[in-house]
């Protein structure tokens, strides 16, 4: 039985397909992953293929909602890392919703995920930067979500916003969701601005905040372009915040 995890804030690039690519890879280290593109910009999907998103027209997840049934659309990265793509097409989801679909329309991709739940150790969901119907239904079929803080003043402004939609989708769609936790990224620790956002953060939120901070590296931003690797010592530097973030995570979402 997966847990299932979403990455999400309604703020844009803020961290959430880095840092839900590099969990994935990190988690599929020891564990069975699906990594799931809910996003119609596809970032997550050509950060995890290294592969052109149209290169999977027609074989991505808007075509495994509506047929509410993943397996045929699943590409696997590795033995143990799979992905559910995406492209510019899922952002015509809200009209099947509306004009054909007859069930609950937030439901759908729980309902699609549930068909191989038993396949993987955890599925882990990158959302877009709004709070419209993807991100509604990649919450309603999560267990856990990770919200991610970048330390800059506009985010700061939109978390307890998100927080209190969580809090809504608790109420009316998904009474099971938990918060993992507020993870902070993009950390330029020479900055004081961003290191007094993180401490208001630890004041206001306590421990909901994950110790582990992602701080900016560039070597994060080019594993975009080449693919994740481990191989140099560079690679293993920017990794190891991650290491310790997904450590972190791990027990926090033990069942
Ligand atoms: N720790 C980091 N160090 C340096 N650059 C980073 C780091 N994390 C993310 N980035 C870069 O910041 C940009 C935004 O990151 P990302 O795409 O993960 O954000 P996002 O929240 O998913 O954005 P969107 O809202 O558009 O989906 C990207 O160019 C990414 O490479
Ligand atoms: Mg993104």
């Amino acid at each position: 039985m997966a847990i299932v995890i979403n990455f999400g804030n309604h703020k844009g690039g803020v961290g959430k397909t880095t840092s839900a690519a590099i969990t994935s890879y990190l988690l599929s280290k020891t564990n069975k992953v699906l990594a799931v593109d809910f996003d119609s910009q596809g970032n997550l999907t050509s950060f995890l293929s290294q592969r052109n998103i149209y290169d999977f027209e027609g074989k991505t997840v808007l075509q495994a909602v509506k047929e509410k049934n993943p397996r045929p659309y699943i590409y696997s990265v590795s033995d143990t890392l799979d992905i559910l793509p995406a492209e510019d097409f899922l952002s015509t989801l809200s009209q099947f919703l509306y004009k054909e679909y007859k069930g609950d329309p937030n439901l759908l991709l729980k309902e699609t995920l549930d068909v191989v739940h038993n396949d993987y150790d955890y599925i882990i969901i990158d959302c877009p930067p709004n709070l419209g119907e993807q991100t509604i239904n990649a919450l309603s079929a999560a267990d856990y979500a990770v919200v991610l803080l970048q330390s800059e003043p506009f985010c700061f402004d939109a978390l307890d916003r998100y927080l209190e939609f969580l809090e809504s989708i608790q109420n009316k769609t998904n009474p099971k969701l938990l918060l993992a936790g507020i993870l902070t990224s993009m950390l330029d620790a020479r900055t004081i601005i961003d290191t007094s956002i993180l401490d208001q953060a630890r004041i206001d939120y306590e421990d909901i905040v994950f110790n582990t901070v992602i701080k900016r590296r560039s070597r994060i931003k080019e594993f975009t372009i080449t693919g994740i690797s481990d191989h140099t010592k560079q690679d293993k530097t920017a990794l190891q915040q991650y290491m310790e973030f997904t450590e972190e995570l791990k027990q926090r979402v033990q069942k």
